[in-house]
């Protein structure tokens, strides 16, 4: 059965949506403007719907769950009695308390233990305090990592809070580009990739006594490569503790991978029967039936939050946006909270999620799978699951990774019914049918690191000495085939010799926190003397998006907006931002009165004073190019040759790789302007109704020959489709022959 009613659906996607976005499109294409993508799609439209009266549907629920509320009858009176406990009777009601003390004498004596304990059993904010109460601080840092930078934000704030400490004091995080930690930190929450990050330059990770991986059952890549590098510390450190923390059954699996004597440590549950109901047909749009599942819940009488799973932002925001409308369309409908959350969303707002909600109101939280296992929300009682969620998987098609959304796994699909009987006995709906759980999901999720592009990893490892990498140690290997396209990817960059050796710029790559594309832009810059350019677009592109467009004054905010647009690219428009700014020095005034996010600009200083720290010790020249800005393009066109489309009709291109059309986004400089390069490089491809391009330069075709000879050959001063399709034929087998080659011959050293 290849093509699943879910798996069509998933690439579908919701006609709800779609017509949010498709009216943002139009009204922007019309105007001549610039709508703006991701974080104001809530604000750019006013759907006018009649005041709707409840449907028969809706009052029927309501009958459901009046009986149900008879059942619940004591549960509203736990939830409040939670939300008023104090901290210390907050932190002993968890699960995890009980065998506090039999978890830390399994920790005492085995150097690796697994410990396995249900959602918001306190694995995440309650360790970490047990160990350093415990004097597991005392001869180095406690460690606990995280895939999500939202979880180790959050978990780090509420546990520096239980501890009474300035989050950043004895409890610190640290993400990408932002280290909230101190001389006095102990207890380190970070991303998984920090910690990879930090085996480069500390192989043995000294300064650490305990390292928790939290989340393992996530399944990362970046876990996986970090399972693979920590198994052989703790072979070589005795003193070290190391922690595996999974939700899940995965737990026989990890101790196995860790030797066979590493003990598992189940924390007993405390759960409450959830019943979950499917569908009895498939439906037709998820957004949609959420809303209205949504609404239904509301309008009954029965109290508890609500969760609903929604794949990404934008569904998200207009999921939120419409439950609110609706609910306003409705006469003496309750008031309720409606909170999403994402990873892009600012922190502020990120933990609304936990707290109550004014007048105690009831709560709708709207979440991507980070509420699944990572951040765990008390008082839910209802859960609505639509079956889908984003992730990053190879796209052949487009020959790079790509964020779609897929159908969960049925593992996924239990963990999110389970979010609903956390404080009491709740109900899961689950719009889909049964027979669509059973015969159209997986049983578990394919772990990242064998659906991804991982040239990352690869540049890593290669840093890290492994140069076998056939021979590293995954629980998972990934398939040969990915490990070649990551190899490949790489050797166009020029980060691998033809042996598939690190070469210089391959090494100085490894350096940054950075996706490979953008390192060797930067290294290339400081030969091409535009170093100081191409610092500032990095890290504009590092950021969330920077433009505002508050409703009803959307037009002055596309006026001023276009300002700052350079008509030959996205990339420059981006500079241009950043340098007037710097003009004005750093002005969040300047910021307001030009409908710029101030906190995103400052961010990007941040992550540029970071990256230039690096570009310093790698002795890489800071130089501006003045006003010069062809040479910034060039530039540009050094590292996202791969990503090359030609112009085909108006707002219409075609890749130069694959042949597949890629459209102009809306909100691109290059769009509507009357401005047609023949050819453009595009920083990434969003897949929604179509193939859009985001963040775009046009560059010269010389520059594609000259840059990329192993894709584009220069013919007539054009660049003729076949030969170009021959030549990265050619480029491949002769690539693989040699990575074959080259394997070989590492075999036998
Ligand atoms: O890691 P695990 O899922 O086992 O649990 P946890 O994340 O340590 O959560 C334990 C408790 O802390 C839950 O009741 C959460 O609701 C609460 N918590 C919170 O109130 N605020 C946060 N930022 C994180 C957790
Ligand atoms: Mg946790």
């Amino acid at each position: 059965d290849v093509t699943s009613d879910l798996a069509v659906a998933s690439t579908k996607g919701s006609k709800v949506v779609r017509r949010y976005r498709e009216q943002t499109e139009r009204k922007t294409a019309q105007e001549g403007q610039f709508a703006l993508a991701g974080s104001n799609l809530g604000n750019l439209l006013g759907i006018e719907e009649a005041k709707e009266e409840p449907t028969d549907d809706d009052k029927q629920t309501y009958k459901d769950s009046q009986k149900f509320s008879d059942h619940m009858q004591n549960i509203d009176a736990v939830s409040d009695f939670a939300l008023e406990k104090s901290i210390k009777e907050q932190r002993e009601y968890l699960p995890v308390f009980a065998v506090r003390q039999s978890m830390l004498n399994v920790i005492r004596d085995n150097n690796v233990v697994i410990i396995v304990g249900e959602t918001g059993s306190g694995k995440t904010t309650q360790l970490t305090q047990y160990l350093y109460e415990s004097g597991y601080g005392d001869h180095g840092t406690i460690g606990c990592t995280q895939p999500r930078r939202v979880a180790a934000m959050s978990v780090a704030a509420r546990v520096a809070e239980e501890m009474g400490v300035p989050l950043g004091n004895e409890c610190g995080y640290a993400i990408r580009f932002e280290d909230k930690t101190s001389d006095k930190t102990v207890i380190k929450y970070m991303t998984d990739g920090i910690l990879l990050r930090e085996c480069l330059s500390d192989p043995d990770l000294d300064h650490y006594s305990v390292i928790i991986m939290d989340e393992a059952h996530e399944r990362s890549v970046n876990t996986d490569v970090l399972f693979g590098l920590l198994r052989e510390v703790v072979a070589r450190r005795s003193d070290l503790k190391l922690i595996v923390t999974s939700a899940t059954m995965d737990a026989e699996k990890f101790a196995d991978f860790f030797g066979g004597n590493t003990p598992v440590f189940r924390i007993p549950g405390r759960t409450f029967k959830v019943d979950t109901f499917h569908r009895n047909a498939p439906v037709e749009d998820y957004v949609d039936e959420a809303i209205k599942q949504a609404i239904q819940i509301h309008l009954g009488a029965v109290d508890g939050d609500i969760l609903i799973f929604m794949p990404g932002q934008e569904d998200i925001e207009v999921t939120s946006a419409l439950i609110t409308e609706k609910l306003n369309g409705l006469d003496s409908a309750p008031p309720l909270a409606v909170l999403p959350i994402y990873s892009q969303l600012p922190s502020e707002k990120q933990s609304k999620i936990f707290q109550r909600a004014p007048g105690g109101i009831r709560k709708c939280i709207v979440a991507t799978n980070i509420a699944e296992t990572s951040l765990t929300v008390d008082g839910i009682f209802f859960v609505i699951d639509p079956g889908f969620c984003k992730m990053k998987v190879f796209n052949s098609k487009v020959g790079m990774d790509a964020l779609q959304v897929y159908p969960i796994s049925q593992a996924s699909a239990n963990q999110r019914s389970g979010r609903a009987g956390r404080t009491g006995p709740g109900q899961c709906f689950r719009l889909y049918t049964t027979r669509q759980f059973k015969d159209e999901m997986l049983v578990t999720t394919v772990p990242e690191i064998q659906r991804t592009n991982l040239a990352n990893v690869v540049l890593l490892l290669k840093s890290l000495q492994v140069d076998d990498l056939l021979k590293f140690h995954f629980m998972d290997p990934p398939p040969q085939e990915n490990m070649m396209n990551s190899m490949y990817t790489l050797w166009t960059l020029g980060a691998l010799d033809n042996a598939g050796n690190l070469t210089d710029m391959g090494r100085q790559m490894a350096d940054f926190p950075l996706d490979p594309s953008l390192s060797k832009m930067l290294i290339v810059a400081a030969e091409m003397g535009c170093s100081e350019e191409i610092l500032s677009i990095v890290s504009m592109l590092s950021v969330p998006s920077i433009f505002i467009r508050p409703k009803g004054r959307e037009e002055e905010a596309d006026s001023r907006k276009e300002k700052f647009q350079v008509s030959e690219s996205d990339h420059l428009s981006l500079l241009n931002v950043y340098n007037e700014w710097k003009k004005k020095k750093y002005s969040s005034r300047w910021c307001k009165d030009n409908f710029i996010q101030a906190k995103a600009m400052t961010r990007a200083r941040e992550v540029r004073g970071q990256l230039q720290e690096i570009m310093e010790s790698n002795k890489l020249a800071l130089v501006s190019s003045g006003t010069d800005w062809d040479i910034v393009r060039k530039c540009i066109c050094s590292a996202y040759f791969p990503n090359a489309t030609r112009l085909k009709g108006i707002g219409e291109y075609v890749s130069l790789r694959t042949g597949i059309p890629c459209f102009l986004h809306p909100t691109s400089s290059l769009f509507g302007m009357g401005y047609t390069p023949d050819y453009v490089v595009y920083h990434e491809l969003i897949m929604t109704t179509k193939e859009y391009m985001q963040c775009v330069t046009a560059v010269e075709g010389v520059w594609l020959a000259e840059l990329g000879p192993m894709f584009y050959s220069l013919k007539e001063q054009a660049l003729t489709f076949n030969e170009r399709m021959r030549e990265t034929v050619r480029a491949n087998e002769s690539m693989e022959d040699q990575l074959r080659n080259s394997e070989a011959s590492k075999a036998q050293m």
